[in-house]
């Protein structure tokens, strides 16, 4: 046990996912070091033209036949959640990537599933998901974090790799609904974050308790955007294939309003690291510019209808001038 946390804590201090080893002080609640700085503190690549999060503009979405179903494998296994830990700028859970994959969906290979952690704002009345809906910003936002096969699980060599798709982060945005009792995993999850309150606190009593899949119940996941995008903190690292799932995580109303919420329970438990009596809140980057990138989904029917329109435009165009004829 005591092995397995020091391994755990291991990984969050050395190069990992959610910061890649940079000796750069950045934060997301001073002036001197928020996101707003990242392009000038931490220039390596926060400074790019291919930056997460971004908003997503639905008019924009093209059609994309490639993005099929995908595979999730050990999503059901109550033994893949191996700890939680408070990163000191996220809740992260480290996942057990022997028995997590993804593949399908229009990924260049099989991906294994390293950990999940979240973004979220102040309270259910301030929300701070990363990724915008057509400027829409949800409540709070879960990523998974999938690392390629030919990395072996080495997220390290991932990122220094340059390769842009190292990486394949999948986005969950999560908001309230009136509906009853769609929450006990989240309840389960949020129990265990009055023991992470500091930065570097941890616990693997996260195990044999919830699966992945239960934290996502009630999201289709044929529905989806794709695009090619960054890591989120510093150093951004450009190796991320994006795919952020068009329906929402619904907690139920009664956990998400004052008092007992999901969301509140983030933002009112635990603390930023090197500001330990400031509690983590609005730990999101604000959305960076597209640059010419292209969103693309399911081809929709809509899509298709608007194919057929046109080309009923053309043949009439055509019989109307044989008309001339
Ligand atoms: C970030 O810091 C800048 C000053 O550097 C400040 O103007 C801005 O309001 C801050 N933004 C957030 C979201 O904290
Ligand atoms: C970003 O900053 C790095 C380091 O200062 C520099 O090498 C690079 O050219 C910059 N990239 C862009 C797109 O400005
Ligand atoms: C679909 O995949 C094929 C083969 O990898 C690729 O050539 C094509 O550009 C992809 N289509 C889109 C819309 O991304
Ligand atoms: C978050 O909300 C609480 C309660 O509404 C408020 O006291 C606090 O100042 C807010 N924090 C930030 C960083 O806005
Ligand atoms: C929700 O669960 C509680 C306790 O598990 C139960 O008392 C209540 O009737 C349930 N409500 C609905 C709408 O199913
Ligand atoms: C959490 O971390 C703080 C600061 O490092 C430490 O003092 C405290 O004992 C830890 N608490 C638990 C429950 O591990
Ligand atoms: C998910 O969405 C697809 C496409 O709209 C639909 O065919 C399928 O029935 C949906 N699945 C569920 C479980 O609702
Ligand atoms: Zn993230």
């Amino acid at each position: 046990m005591i092995v397995l946390l020091v391994s755990c804590l291991a990984a969050l201090l050395c190069p990992s996912v959610h910061s890649d080893g940079s000796s750069v002080e950045w934060c997301y609640h001073k002036p001197t070091c928020n996101f707003t700085t990242w392009s000038q503190i931490a220039p390596q690549s926060c400074n790019g033209s291919s930056q997460s999060p971004i908003n997503i503009v639905t008019a924009s979405v093209q059609g994309n036949p490639n993005l099929t179903s995908f595979n999730f494998a050990g999503f059901d296994d109550k033994t893949s959640l191996m700890s939680i830990v408070n990163s000191g700028d996220s809740v992260v859970v480290s996942l057990d990537d022997g028995k997590m994959t993804v593949q399908g969906g229009g990924l260049p290979g099989v991906y294994n599933t390293k950990q999940f952690h979240l973004h979220w704002g102040n309270g259910s009345l301030s929300p701070g998901s990363e990724h915008t809906v057509d400027g829409k910003q949800y409540p709070m936002e879960l990523h998974i974090v999938n690392v390629h096969s030919k990395y072996n699980g080495d997220v390290a060599a991932a990122l220094a790799s340059k390769d842009s798709t190292a990486l394949a982060a999948l986005g969950f945005f999560i908001e309230g609904t009136n509906e009853q009792n769609k929450t006990k995993s989240w309840d389960i999850l949020t129990s265990f974050l009055s023991r992470i309150p500091s930065s570097g606190n941890a616990t693997s009593d996260i195990m044999n308790q919830i699966t992945m899949d239960s934290l996502l119940e009630g999201v289709n996941r044929t529905k989806y955007y794709r695009y090619q995008g960054s890591l989120t903190t510093p150093n951004c690292n450009e190796v991320v294939i994006w795919t952020v799932f068009k329906d929402p995580f619904k907690a139920s109303q009664d956990l998400i309003s004052e008092g007992n919420s999901v969301i509140n329970r983030f933002s009112t438990t635990t603390f930023f690291k090197s500001s330990p009596l400031v509690l983590m809140t609005n730990n999101f980057r604000g959305v960076q510019p597209l640059n010419g990138r292209v969103v693309t989904s399911q081809p929709s029917s809509a899509s298709s209808s608007a194919a057929t329109s046109t080309i009923s435009i053309i043949t009439v165009l055509l019989l109307s001038s044989l008309c001339w004829l």
